[in-house]
């Protein structure tokens, strides 16, 4: 049997391009004791795998050329020597850019039998739903009648943010790129307001938006941007750092806010987090994410790009915005 994954092949010079990735065919071999054949099924395509193709350790280190990229995936067990997995089981965990994988049990969640398994890439995903509430509610405390303003608000996290202010009684407005995404946001996602940051103005469109000023910013994208929300943030508001997109391709450059001093001047505070310091609340999240899901309150839009071979350009639309919600690869 041969499986395919996605190689490295020269790290990338700011925006990735397709050749700095190769495609590989490997023969696959039979489990080991204590490891399982899993056969991927959906891959996540998140912001982090950006920074583990450069040469400095990042948080999330760095990978060497001609290894399979580093991904988080959804799968189905095929065969196990492993005590705790049986054939057919679905799974998650840190798969690899690649159609198949043989690893030790242990590096696998079992999920609930039944479950639409890449919901725990999505909605339930730690790099997604969790990541949004953990931000909102655990960080930012959101609280009923607040103006929450969240940027790259039509991707995966941004979505779920916005819809999750929502159920807390926020106003949300969503920032994101062209008036497709911005109608996005109003008609499908249920903000009340939305600003095209491709077309400018979004000063101007934010005073208008927010009138009282912003009580909540979910920063996903960093740079210019925050600038602009820091400017209008209202007495007491919290700014919360989830990612900075705008700066993943240039981490050596990386631009600070100008406009810290809002913070003093408005009483405000910002704060950085990563969703993996929240793991002890993760099945309260779950258990909340769910019970919204299947009431209907929350829904997670997906993008899901066919074929392993996709993989580089997915990881490149990742960047360029081509997606709405949550972007996967079915290898
Ligand atoms: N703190 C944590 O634990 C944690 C965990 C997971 C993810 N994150 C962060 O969450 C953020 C969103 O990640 P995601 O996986 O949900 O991705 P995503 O929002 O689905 O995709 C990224 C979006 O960012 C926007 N974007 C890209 N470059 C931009 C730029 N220069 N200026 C403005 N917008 C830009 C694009 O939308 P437009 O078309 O609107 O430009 C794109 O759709 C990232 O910053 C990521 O690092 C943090």
């Amino acid at each position: 049997m041969i499986k395919k994954k996605v190689v490295l092949r020269r790290r990338p010079a700011g925006q990735p391009v397709v050749e700095d990735f190769g495609i590989v065919d490997e023969e696959l071999t039979n489990p080991a004791a204590g490891q399982v054949l899993v056969e991927v099924e959906h891959l996540s395509i998140d912001a982090f795998i950006r920074t583990t193709l450069d040469g400095d350790e990042g948080l999330h280190g760095s990978i060497a050329l001609d290894t399979p990229v580093t991904a988080l995936g959804v799968g189905r067990v095929v065969t196990s020597e492993f005590d705790g997995l049986q054939a057919g089981d679905a799974v998650f965990g840190p798969v690899g850019a690649q159609t198949h994988l043989i690893a030790p049990g242990v590096m696998f969640r079992k999920l609930p039998d039944g479950a639409e398994a890449r919901q725990y890439l999505g909605a339930l995903g730690m790099t997604t739903g969790l990541t949004a509430y953990a931000g909102l509610i655990n960080v930012g405390a959101v609280a009923e009648g607040e103006t929450v303003v969240v940027s790259a608000a039509a991707g995966a996290v941004g979505t779920m943010a916005c819809q999750i202010a929502k159920i807390r009684g926020a106003r949300v407005i969503g920032i994101a790129g062209g008036p497709a995404k911005a109608r996005f946001l109003t008609e499908q996602i249920g903000c009340d307001g939305a600003i095209d940051y491709k077309a400018g103005g979004v000063d101007a469109a934010l005073r208008e938006l927010a009138h009282d000023g912003v009580d909540l910013y979910f920063d996903n994208v960093g740079g210019e941007l925050l600038d602009t929300v820091l400017d209008q943030l209202a007495i007491g508001a919290r700014v919360v750092i989830c990612g900075a997109i705008s700066q993943y391709n240039d981490r050596a450059n990386v631009r600070g806010p100008n406009l810290y001093l809002r913070l003093a001047e408005r009483n405000a505070s910002m704060r950085g987090f990563t969703v993996d310091h929240f793991m002890a609340d993760f099945p309260q999240m779950e258990q909340d994410i769910a019970t919204w899901l299947a009431s209907g309150q929350l829904v997670m839009p997906e993008h899901i790009v066919e074929g392993i071979e996709g993989f580089p350009e997915a990881l490149i639309m990742l960047f360029t915005g081509g997606h709405r919600g949550k972007l996967l690869v079915a290898p």
